[in-house]
């Protein structure tokens, strides 16, 4: 199987962006400043930066106006942008359904999490057909957490109340669309929170597919969907050059 070749990327910019209370209600929570630029186009531009040239922005029926009139067809970003909306915000594995047709067979291609900022530059991968992010956190029971499991195998934990490891898996994973990935995504069923868990996937591919972790330790790297963390990455240095 060829990989490596990072042809494509996928941007996830739906959800309900209700843990920004207020400024969520102004616009799309992706369309609002960090730094000197919408929080969207840290990733746009951070994949544009790693070569990758086709791009889809999924996101909910509300603000995709919004979103367009902003980005267009990507050429004032070196890229071309593919749209798609997902009609409820049922969830980021959900949302990924909505990548049949954009990726073809066996092709690699990276998702990030619209609401993730992070200086990290996307790797260069020769071999391995599934990536996934970490970083330690203080609070890593706002997010998934990877658990180094040598007898059983490592796993991820959704938002543990009790987490056994500091390790946030980041919203930035590499796929490739095999048929297994298909048949993982399509056998995941709602999660007691009414979402289908982009973390039931991951362990889906831990168990069973070859997979890589970066660790982004040395680089900066948040989400930005609360108002704490909205706050925080507009406190970094680079955000403002
Ligand atoms: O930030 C990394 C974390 O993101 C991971 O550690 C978690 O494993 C993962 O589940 C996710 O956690 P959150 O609960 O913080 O995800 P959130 O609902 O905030 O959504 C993250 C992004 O995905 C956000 O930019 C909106 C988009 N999204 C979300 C949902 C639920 C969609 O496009 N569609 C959706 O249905």
């Amino acid at each position: 199987m060829k990989v490596g070749k990072k042809e494509k990327g996928v941007i996830l910019a739906g959800g309900s962006g209700s843990r920004l209370d207020n400024l969520s209600r102004i616009t799309n929570k992706h369309l609002l400043p960090v730094g000197t630029k919408p929080m969207l186009q840290w990733n746009v531009e951070k994949l544009v930066d790693a070569g990758v040239k086709d791009i889809l922005i999924i996101t909910g029926k509300d603000h995709l106006g919004s979103i367009v009139s902003y980005f267009g067809s990507g050429s004032n970003f070196k890229c071309k942008f593919t749209y798609k909306v997902q009609d409820e915000a049922g969830g980021i594995a959900q949302a990924l359904l909505l990548v049949d047709g954009f990726v073809k067979k066996n092709e690699f291609f990276w998702v990030i999490l619209g609401d993730n900022i992070s200086n990290y530059p996307l790797p260069s991968l020769d071999c391995f057909p599934f990536v996934l992010m970490t970083k330690v956190v203080s609070d890593p029971e706002r997010f998934g957490v990877l658990v180094d499991d040598d007898v059983h195998g490592d796993y991820i934990e959704e938002k543990p109340e009790d987490p056994e490891s500091k390790k946030a898996v980041c919203g930035i994973y590499g796929y490739t669309y095999t048929k297994n990935f298909k048949g993982y995504l399509g056998s995941l069923e709602k999660s007691d929170r009414g979402e289908v868990e982009v973390t039931d996937l991951n362990n889906l591919i831990l168990r069973n597919e070859k997979w890589i972790t970066y660790e982004l330790d040395d680089f900066e790297w948040s989400d930005a969907g609360t108002l704490e963390s909205y706050k925080k990455v507009n406190q970094w240095d680079w955000v403002w050059k």
